[in-house]
């Protein structure tokens, strides 16, 4: 029998957090023959919504999962935790300003990272959700030394996700034909959703679909602002396909990408496209061995060139200004 994996996963009483647990509990994060311990981190208010939620996992009779626990403090919570979903985070506001939102954020992640770096296990691996995701993880990251910042990643997944639903509405080929599709930069509305290396059936996207009008007003837009017309539309935010994102972000992550494709994933730069060192960016990226890996060699047009730099710009502010704050 295999030794269980300890996943922790903040905000566990929140939506996400509902969409998000069963998936996991069912297999679909790690793989079907992987047995889970659930460690479910809320703040002390919310801790009583989240028992209810161990109640219906409990409930779901999940052949593999192993345990469900509850805390309310980030020592307890990360203890042991080989993979962490860190998904509670503190919303804007009306009225706030942008340097109270990173402040009361990293008065969240900070702790964590901390909490990370002297309990998680030596495999740990990270993924922020709660927004500002890129930044947030830079936040966790810095408070973490002893654990290698490539294990600090932030979700980009959705968007990833976003853009394939678009092409596909947009050609009529089902998302299992479309490929190399990237997302760049910030998981906010300044992201690039790139589909100059992408490929429909086999074909170049940009050249089936040839239409930069559409890329530039239509496309890029959806994908960009995707999050504020699903509020609209559901009276609540994304929160089943940000738990299904999730989900690919880690299963990639640790069983690996598909010869021949790649997914988008937010991670500290080496330098690549650009992008200066460290900052916590969104790449076209594969896995191999649980090792994340940026796609080299990619040839990027002034198109491109423009809206990744405009979404790297807004990372170096964003991340200025924690350090400025004392965050990082
Ligand atoms: P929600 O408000 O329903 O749930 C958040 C939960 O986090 C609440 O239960 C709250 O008690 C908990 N929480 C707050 N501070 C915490 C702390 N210090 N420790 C542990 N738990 C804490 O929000 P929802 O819809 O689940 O979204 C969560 C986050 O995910 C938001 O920041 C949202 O902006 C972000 N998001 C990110 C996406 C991405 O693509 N990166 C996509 C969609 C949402």
């Amino acid at each position: 029998t295999r030794t269980p994996v300890n996943v922790t996963v903040t905000g566990a009483a929140g939506q996400i957090g509902y969409a998000l647990l069963f998936r996991i509990a069912s297999g679909q994060l790690l793989g079907k023959d992987v047995p889970v311990k659930l460690r479910l981190l809320e703040i002390p208010q919310a801790v009583k919504a989240a028992e209810g939620t161990a109640m219906e996992l409990i409930d779901s009779a999940f052949p593999n999962l192993v345990a469900v626990d509850i805390f309310d403090n980030p020592a307890d919570g990360f203890a042991g935790a080989n993979v962490a979903l860190l998904v509670g985070a503190r919303p804007r506001t009306a009225g706030m300003e942008r340097g109270d939102l990173l402040s009361a954020n990293g008065g969240i992640f900070g702790p964590q990272g901390k909490a990370i770096n002297d309990g998680a296990a030596d495999d740990i691996r990270v993924l922020v959700v709660g927004n500002p995701a890129n930044t947030n993880a830079l936040i966790a990251a810095s408070a973490a030394p002893d654990v290698p910042a490539e294990r600090f990643t932030a979700m980009t997944r959705l968007d990833h996700n976003r853009a394939l639903g678009q092409l596909s509405l947009k050609t009529g080929t089902p998302v299992s034909e479309i490929t190399k599709v990237t997302i760049w930069g910030n998981h906010s509305a300044t992201q690039y959703p790139d589909i100059f290396h992408a490929e429909i059936a086999g074909k170049n996207a940009a050249e089936v679909i040839n239409d930069e009008a559409w890329l530039a007003n239509d496309f890029i837009p959806t994908v960009a602002k995707r999050g504020a017309a699903i509020i609209e539309a559901r009276g609540a935010s994304s929160a089943a396909s940000a738990a299904s994102a999730a989900i690919d972000h880690v299963h990639s992550w640790v069983n690996g990408t598909p010869e021949g494709d790649w997914v988008s994933a937010a991670i500290p730069s080496d330098g690549s496209y650009g992008v200066p060192e460290g900052i916590i960016s969104s790449f076209p990226v594969t896995s191999k061995d649980g090792k994340w890996e940026i796609v080299q060699g990619l040839e990027i047009n002034d198109f491109s060139r423009t809206r990744i730099d405009a979404s790297v710009a807004e990372l170096i502010e964003e991340r200025d200004a924690v350090k400025a704050l004392g965050l990082i």
